[in-house]
């Protein structure tokens, strides 16, 4: 508009100059010869001019000519000069533009929310702000601002009032002070920059989709009218601010969830495992790498098949088949360890597809059953080992009862014999029988305990138990074995607690331990003779029992193999004691039927004591 009005009134100023000039020269050629000029437009039409006339007319050309490019010369540089404006101020444009491309790419490129902020502020350009931004989102607490020097700090720097705040909250819009001086709802705290006497303000909101979620600041030190389009400028940086904080708010919320998931598998009891559609390795948690014994990395890459031997892997073919096909399954699966030993597992195994449908590979979670494998393997092994050891038993039992039968009989005619019954007997015959006799006795006890033991092991043993009188049995037991104790100069002692008369027990098993216990104790007291002691006390809910000798003691290193069968701890003690090293074997499973225990305490030299419990009160069924 300005611009039209320019070239009007130039127009106008060139006419006029022209008229004048023409005018001028009109008066110069009346003055040279009035009379003759008339004539010259009535008369002399063919005249040629004189040569002052000529002259005139020229040097008026050229005047006029000179005027012209003069002014022609006067637009151009106006021109350029216009032009260079409207250049500065595309100029201006197209970094605004840019500022807020480069804003937007780091919005995009997920840097974290505060360096995006501090990015917002860097790039409000100087000749805007001049001299301090701020920016504040209190929902992520976040405030940072720029100082004149170009600093940043991340401090709150100013505070607006109540009602300006609400402003920026319900009206979304802009406010601008002239004079910071007479606006007390602007409040500048920061000491860095109260010294800096800023005059004018001007506050945007951030606003995203329809909610304010914080204020850009800008305050220059010279009082300053904004301008629509400095205004316009700024809230569009103001909003660019918002998607950033918005959009890196949902990444960092993002990134925490994806974090957590990430532990989750990392951390997870089960192995997982994916794999792309070809059956290779896109993934393994350090879960599944180590159930291998392999690294992590060195699984990715490997097709499946590498972790199996070749029987496995015909199954593993048929699986993948199925995954392709959609089907998701759990299965018991072998794979084979780094070192070559089989791992046990449960799969459950999922087809991933793409968003075209196309198969993209499995997902398979793994749980290790190596050891329920095991478990199970041992728990068949062992009810087999029971099964072979309860037959055994079951034709000890069978044919000790066989044996015993004829035993008994040879016994029982050898006695008559040794009576007499079959006549006087020589002393070679006397001496035979008498070995038939002590052999055959040896025989029948070996049986009695055979029979015994098998028949616990085989589960035949039924215990009596009733109400037992507690020193009744025990004096019954030394009575058995006073005659032998005394044959060893043995001195038998008591020691029972009054308070324990009963126990639920079967009366005839608690004499058998007993008399076993005492047995040995006299059979492996010192020649010189000792002191053995039976002592019956109540702890807990059980009654102790134990036998005590001053004998030839126990080595420590034999005390584990007391209690097993046929076990006698040195060489020749058959010979020199007797027995078969069935006794204490006998005594544990008696003792343990009853839902006691037996142990021994020993000093080599010095003597053991043997100790069985039994519960005071047998449990009802
Ligand atoms: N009181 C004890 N003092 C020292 N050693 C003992 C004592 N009791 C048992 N032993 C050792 O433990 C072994 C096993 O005892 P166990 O009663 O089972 O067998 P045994 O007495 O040799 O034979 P059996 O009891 O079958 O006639 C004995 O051979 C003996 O070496
Ligand atoms: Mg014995």
């Amino acid at each position: 508009m300005k611009e039209r009005t320019n070239h009007v009134s130039r127009a106008k100023q060139d006419l006029l100059i022209i008229f004048v000039f023409g005018i001028l020269v009109f008066f110069i050629l009346a003055q040279v010869d009035l009379d003759e000029t008339l004539d010259k437009i009535y008369y002399t039409k063919y005249k040629i001019w004189s040569l002052v006339e000529t002259a005139v007319l020229f040097s008026f050309f050229g005047f006029a000519f000179i005027i012209y490019s003069y002014r022609r010369i006067k637009e151009t540089k106006y021109a350029l000069l216009q032009r260079a404006q409207a250049d500065g101020m595309v100029q201006q444009q197209l970094m605004r533009i840019r500022t807020l491309q480069s804003i937007d790419s780091k919005i995009l490129s997920d840097v974290p929310m505060r360096d995006i902020l501090k990015t917002v502020i860097e790039n409000v350009p100087m000749e805007l702000s001049g001299d301090v931004v701020a920016i504040g989102v209190p929902d992520y607490g976040m405030s940072f601002a720029r100082l004149p020097s170009g600093d940043i700090i991340e401090e709150d720097i100013l505070s607006v009032s109540e009602d300006m705040a609400e402003w920026f909250e319900k009206q979304k819009e802009t406010i601008a002070v002239y004079d910071l001086a007479f606006e007390p709802r602007v409040k500048i705290f920061s000491e860095r920059i109260q010294n800096l006497k800023l005059a004018s303000y001007l506050g945007v909101p951030m606003v995203l989709r329809n909610r304010t979620i914080g204020v850009m600041h800008l305050l220059t030190r010279n009082s300053k009218d904004f301008a629509k389009e400095d205004i316009d400028f700024f809230t569009a940086l103001a909003g660019q601010a918002a998607i950033a904080v918005e959009r890196s708010g949902t990444i960092e919320a993002l990134r925490e969830s994806e974090e957590k998931y990430r532990t989750f598998i990392e951390t997870a009891n089960e192995g997982i495992w994916t794999l792309d559609a070809s059956g290779k390795t896109n993934y393994v948690n350090s879960m599944m790498a180590q159930m291998l014994g392999y690294t992590e990395e060195e699984m990715v890459g490997r097709h499946i098949f590498d972790f199996m031997d070749k029987e496995a892997r015909i199954e593993a073919e048929k699986n993948l088949e199925r995954r392709k096909q959609g089907t998701i399954a759990t299965y018991d699966f072998r794979f084979s360890r780094k070192d070559g030993t089989d791992l046990w597992t449960i799969v459950a195994s999922n087809p991933i597809f793409d968003k075209l449908g196309q198969y993209n590979g499995a997902l398979k979670m793994v749980t290790d059953i190596t050891e329920r494998k095991r478990a199970e393997e041992l728990r068949i092994e062992k009810e087999q080992l029971e099964y072979a050891s309860r037959a055994k038993s079951e034709f000890l039992a069978n044919m000790s009862h066989e044996l015993r039968t004829p035993l008994n009989s040879i016994l029982g005619f050898s006695q008559l014999m040794n009576d007499g019954a079959a006549g006087e007997l020589n002393e070679k015959q006397k001496h035979f029988i008498d070995n038939i006799i002590k052999g055959g006795t040896f025989l029948l006890n070996l049986i009695n305990d055979i029979l015994d033991l098998s028949k616990v092991e085989a589960g035949k043993i039924v215990l009596n138990v009733e109400k037992m009188p507690v020193p009744a049995v025990i004096d019954e037991a030394i009575t058995l074995i006073k005659e032998k104790a005394m044959k060893h100069n043995i001195n038998i002692k008591k020691e029972i607690d009054p308070e324990l008369k009963f126990i639920d027990a079967d009366k005839q098993r608690v004499k058998q331990i007993l008399f076993n216990l005492l047995s040995n104790a006299v059979k492996f007291s010192k020649e010189s003779g000792g002191t053995v002691i039976i002592s019956v006390k109540k702890e807990g809910d059980m009654a102790e029992i134990s036998v005590s000798d001053t004998g030839i003691g126990i080595k420590p290193e034999s005390m584990g193999k007391l209690f097993q069968k046929f076990e006698q701890l040195e060489r020749g003690i058959s010979e020199k004691y007797g027995g078969t090293g069935l006794g204490l074997a006998i005594c544990r499973q008696l003792a343990e039927l009853h839902g006691g225990r037996i142990w021994a305490e020993s000093k080599y030299g010095e003597g053991s004591t043997f100790t069985f419990t039994i519960p005071l009160e047998a449990k009802k069924e």
